[in-house]
């Protein structure tokens, strides 16, 4: 075999090797050229402050859907058991394993409504949230293995980025009061999720699935289209709630 053979080997075996940080660089760079993420329409100055409230309250409706979907990719995935093991650790501490046994989701209810004045037990989900809410488990419940991976990484992946956004829809829903106790308070919330708890699941996850991303047990393919179906899902739903009037 001369040289221009062997360099032409390498180069096709090379192709065939899977790159996962290459990979998860490039689902990276996808999801910040989404809409919701890019240029959210809910952010639009001229929506009420009605409106916003209600995007709050349909907001909601993953911050209580998480767990449970995280528990069902984490059942579909259970054979593969450095997934499976993360996943667990990501469900624990949505339920509360390092705040003190309450829940992320009763932090996050508990801060809308003391200094919000947001009653989120009172604002029932609206069609386009379980829409959106159904298009997510029904992959997770009828998917392949490689896709229920590539939704649960879309849904750790995209967790920062969202509430970023919600940050800045509080920044513009005034305060009714100010949290009495800061650790419990709705800044210590979000930025304990953007700077911590968040990045931790993504990039945790995103070690895990390498391995098996790697040697095959999932096709990043299939993988791929599962993630950009969630981020696509999350578009229709940003722009769909820009619209609904209050
Ligand atoms: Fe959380
Ligand atoms: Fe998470």
């Amino acid at each position: 075999m001369n040289t221009e053979q062997k360099l032409q080997k390498n180069f096709i075996e090379n192709k065939n090797v899977f790159q996962a940080e290459a990979f998860f660089l490039d689902l990276s760079k996808k999801m910040y050229d989404q809409t919701f993420i890019a240029e959210n329409p809910v952010l639009n100055p001229k929506i009420s402050s009605i409106h916003r409230k209600k995007i709050v309250g349909e907001y909601s409706g993953l911050i209580y859907a998480i767990v449970g979907f995280l528990s069902k990719a984490r059942y579909r995935l259970k054979g593969d058991s450095d997934i499976a093991s993360e996943l667990d650790n990501n469900i624990s501490e949505e339920r509360g394993s390092r705040t003190q046994g309450i829940s992320h989701q009763a932090l996050f209810s508990g801060g809308v409504l003391r200094e919000k004045g947001i009653a989120l037990s009172e604002m029932p989900w609206g069609e386009t949230t379980l829409n959106f809410l159904n298009r997510i488990d029904d992959v997770l419940s009828k998917g392949s293995r490689s896709q229920v991976a590539g939704v649960a990484y879309a849904l750790e992946a995209t967790a920062v980025p969202e509430l970023q956004v919600i940050e800045k829809i509080f920044s513009k829903i005034p305060s009714v009061r100010t949290p009495a106790d800061l650790q419990t308070g709705l800044d210590t919330f979000i930025s304990m999720h953007i700077n911590d708890f968040e990045p931790g699941h993504r990039d945790r996850l995103a070690v895990a699935l390498s391995k098996y991303l790697e040697n095959n047990t999932f096709d990043p393919r299939a993988f791929q289209q599962a993630f950009q179906m969630v981020l696509d899902a999350m578009d229709l739903w940003w722009a769909q709630l820009a619209k609904v009037e209050a």
